[in-house]
């Protein structure tokens, strides 16, 4: 059975003070019975912060970006065994913010999931459509073309080792959430796509949904057969949402 996960992605926000407090919620808050995975990705200059508060805790970390290269002269780059070094289990590729403000593409962020795995890392493979592609038909166009992208090069044995988000673009930081129907019908539609490669890789891997999720709105969103739990902007900055996420993503696990 898949496993529940539930990631906080942090974005570029945080100081020494605000993440002490809300990795030490974290670690107090009973989040349930172990049912569910947790993390939280963070800016890479709290990593070590982050690794000494949430070391031997339910909750596990991560960063948000990775460059493609082992290490070399790629200044302001950051390589996936640095992040290892620091305890990271996961690190994001490929989201929207990272293909629509830093160009990244397709090819990028394949290049990118490799160079996660290559460093031990579980790398989570964002992926979604813009309000405009949405409106133009265009959703399951956009999704196939980027997994497909990672797939190509990566190759499914990859995937089985990685997490996939979907994040619709109009979704994200908006407050106008996918309703569970449309998530569903996305994530669906990514496990065909895998089971076409691979039927095991395909039931095994875990396809969170991103985008606006709020304590709120998690539960009916995480009781979709296929998705796996979420991927949370700005309710993980906030110790009682992001709690309430886990919980929920908990107890559909249980
Ligand atoms: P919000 O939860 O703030 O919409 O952000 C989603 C996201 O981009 C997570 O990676």
């Amino acid at each position: 059975m898949r496993r529940k996960l539930v990631a906080g992605n942090w974005k570029m926000h945080g100081s020494l003070e605000a993440n002490a407090r809300l990795l030490g919620s974290l670690t107090s808050g009973n989040a349930g019975s172990g049912n569910a995975a947790c993390a939280v990705l963070v800016p890479f200059p709290y990593l070590a912060q982050t690794q000494t508060l949430l070391k031997g805790s339910a909750c596990r970390w991560g960063a948000q970006n990775l460059g493609e290269h082992p290490s070399g002269a790629y200044t302001g780059e950051v390589a996936g065994a640095m992040l290892a070094e620091f305890g990271c289990t996961y690190v994001t590729v490929g989201h929207s913010e990272r293909r629509a403000l830093y160009h990244e593409d397709d090819a990028t962020v394949a290049r990118k999931a490799v160079a996660a795995r290559k460093a031990g890392l579980t790398p989570i493979v964002c992926l979604g459509e813009t309000l405009a592609e949405r409106e133009a038909g265009q959703t399951e166009a956009v999704v196939e073309r980027q997994l497909e992208a990672v797939l190509n090069v990566a190759g499914v044995q990859a995937i089985a080792e990685s997490v996939v988000a979907y994040e619709p673009v109009w979704a994200i930081g908006t407050g106008k959430t996918a309703s569970p129907e449309q998530a569903q019908e996305v994530h669906a539609f990514l496990r065909e796509l895998l089971a076409r490669r691979d039927a095991k890789v395909a039931a095994e891997v875990s396809i969170l949904y991103g985008g606006s999720v709020k304590g709120a709105n998690a539960e009916s969103l995480f009781a979709m057969p296929d998705v796996d739990g979420g991927l949370v902007g700005g309710a993980s900055l906030v110790a009682e949402e992001f709690l309430t996420i886990w919980r929920a993503a908990d107890r559909l696990a249980s």
